[in-house]
């Protein structure tokens, strides 16, 4: 299915600066590239992974989008895209959706019926993917 059909003009240009953002990636171990971008109050922000020699202190791109957004003032959360442009078309959902940590903290933020527009896949409801957050 091709991108178009699986968002609107404006989701899509959410997931656009995912995938661009992807593009900053600093993922050297990996070499797995993930780019995030979160719609706020106060415009997008945008997220890359963040790898580190101690591979624990890695920061996923979904968690860096939204510190960045708390840092800059930002406190009311509309939706959120993530993008792994390397992921071949037949790869499955697991390994294009957040991972467990970062749907936790995006429930921080965002509302359960909140959008999340996952490149190649289409949109979720973080109800969806995280039924029960921590509270
Ligand atoms: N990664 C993300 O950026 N977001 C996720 O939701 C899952 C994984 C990153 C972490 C690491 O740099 C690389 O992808 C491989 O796990």
């Amino acid at each position: 299915m091709k991108q178009a059909e699986l968002f609107s003009d404006d989701e899509q240009s959410l997931v656009d600066a995912a995938r661009r953002a992807a593009q900053n990636a600093y993922c050297p171990y990996s070499h797995f590239s993930v780019g995030a971008a979160v719609e706020t109050d106060m415009g997008i922000f945008v997220g890359c992974n963040v790898e580190n020699a101690s591979y624990g202190l890695s920061c996923c791109a979904e968690r860096v989008a939204l510190f960045s957004a708390v840092a800059q003032g930002a406190r009311r959360f509309l939706r959120l895209a993530v993008s792994c442009p390397q992921t071949i078309p037949e790869a499955p959902l697991e390994s294009r959706v957040p991972c467990g940590a970062c749907l936790q903290v995006i429930a921080q933020f965002l509302p359960m019926e909140a959008p999340l527009l996952i490149d190649g896949v289409g949109r979720k409801r973080l109800r969806e993917l995280l039924p029960y957050p921590f509270r």
